[in-house]
């Protein structure tokens, strides 16, 4: 049993994989599915560290069983309440009824508000302590890594960072959890699409958690998605710091809606010439095909975003504004904007689209271009104008 649970030390995987539920958060799709992961330090006392959504109860009790049999287990570490991780707590509790619950000052109202369970706790400040035997545990607050009570837990015998949803990624552990024994390849693009809709809009406290834990000696990364993290590490480290940083690479996201073609015909436009130009990272995502989910991804991987709209109803077209909108909510920085529109008879999208461009304080690129009902000779010289401008700023950057 030992092979398939064991990580280092004492400290065993028991979390699970969910490849039922199609939205996380009910709103980002899951293709490969997503794991809770959670871990059991088998110790002279024995820890448990974050649960799973309950809806896996019965399978994670199996596991953590399979490892302690009846021993019992004094100390359940919550290092985030989003209940992804703290779904089990109170099914926890009504199994081991003298659990000590660990965390701060923030944890323990959530865990009344949202499970009604009170009881014997440990309220941790930043570098408490708690010795196991073998593992000594550190605990780091990390608020808004991703939420207010968030912390991490460092075990400072064999250098384990329980890091919460810190390092995570979207998909399930097909197999193995340590990412020696899988092929880590399909993570990796799940990992920017994590951070960019979960984790996006915190990049100031993750560098300043990045910040608190650099100099620890962190030998396996214990994220509550995704692999279990040993010789990735710097990779892993590097992906959440530049993310973080909001720091993107050469290439430009057009991400337009067209109801009949002709402001699509404006993006194709611009790409063209955008290659011509030597641009060769362009990924274009028409609202109503690509989920926000995805663009938002490539938005925090690409320095170059341009949006274009339709007028509908004297409005932007619904879908781009939804996705300007999540764009607002992450606040994205360092990206260059340029941006074009459409009407038939009153035009108000790139209106709109100036709006935002001035709200988010992104770099503005170019002259917006702005076409009545269908492409002309003018058009395209705008849009190639737009294009060029585009990759004019984004090549400054190559110096
Ligand atoms: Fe995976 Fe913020 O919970």
């Amino acid at each position: 049993m030992d092979q398939k649970t064991l990580i280092k030390g004492k400290i065993h995987y028991v979390g699970v994989n969910d490849r039922h539920k199609h939205l996380f958060e009910g709103m980002w799709p899951l293709p490969y599915g997503v794991s809770y992961n959670s871990y059991l330090i088998d110790d002279d006392i024995v820890a448990l560290v974050d649960t799973v959504d309950a809806c896996f109860f019965e399978t994670y009790l199996r596991k953590i069983r399979g490892v302690i049999g009846d021993r019992p287990i004094q100390y359940l570490i919550i290092n985030h309440m989003e209940p992804d991780h703290s779904g089990s707590i109170r099914l926890i509790k009504q199994h081991y009824p003298d659990i000590i619950i660990v965390g701060n000052k923030q944890t323990f109202g959530m865990i009344e508000g949202y499970y009604g369970v009170t009881g014997e706790r440990y309220e941790v400040k930043d570098g408490s302590m708690l010795d196991l035997g073998h593992h000594k545990l550190k605990f780091y607050l990390t608020p808004m890594v991703h939420w207010p009570e968030t912390m991490m837990t460092f075990d400072e015998t064999d250098g384990v960072l329980f890091s919460g949803d810190a390092f995570g990624c979207f998909g399930a552990l097909d197999g193995g959890f340590l990412d020696t024994r899988i092929n880590t390849d399909r993570y990796w693009e799940e990992m920017t699409r994590y951070y960019a809709n979960i984790v996006g809009k915190y990049g100031n406290p993750v560098q300043k958690a990045l910040a608190k834990l650099s100099g620890l000696p962190v030998t396996v990364i214990c994220s509550t998605h995704g692999p279990v993290w040993t010789e990735n590490i710097a990779r892993v480290v590097g992906v959440y710091d530049r993310l973080s940083r909001y720091e993107a690479e050469e290439g430009v996201v057009i991400a337009y809606g067209s109801m009949y073609g002709n402001t699509e015909q404006m993006a194709e436009a611009i790409a063209a010439e955008l290659s011509v130009q030597g641009i060769r990272n362009i990924v274009m995502h028409d609202v109503s095909q690509s989920h926000p989910s995805y663009i938002l991804k490539d938005i925090f991987k690409y320095r170059g975003l341009i949006v274009g709209s339709p007028t509908y109803s004297n409005q932007i077209y619904p879908e781009v504004e939804s996705l300007l909108s999540k764009i607002l909510v992450r606040e994205v920085k360092g990206r260059y904007l340029g941006w074009f529109g459409s009407f038939t008879w009153a035009g108000a999208a790139v209106k709109r689209i100036a709006e935002f461009a001035e709200k988010s304080k992104l770099e503005i690129v170019g002259d917006p271009v702005e076409m009545k009902q269908a492409m002309k000779d003018v058009t395209y010289e705008q849009c190639g104008n737009l294009a060029r401008a585009m990759a004019d700023r984004l090549k400054k950057d190559r110096k």
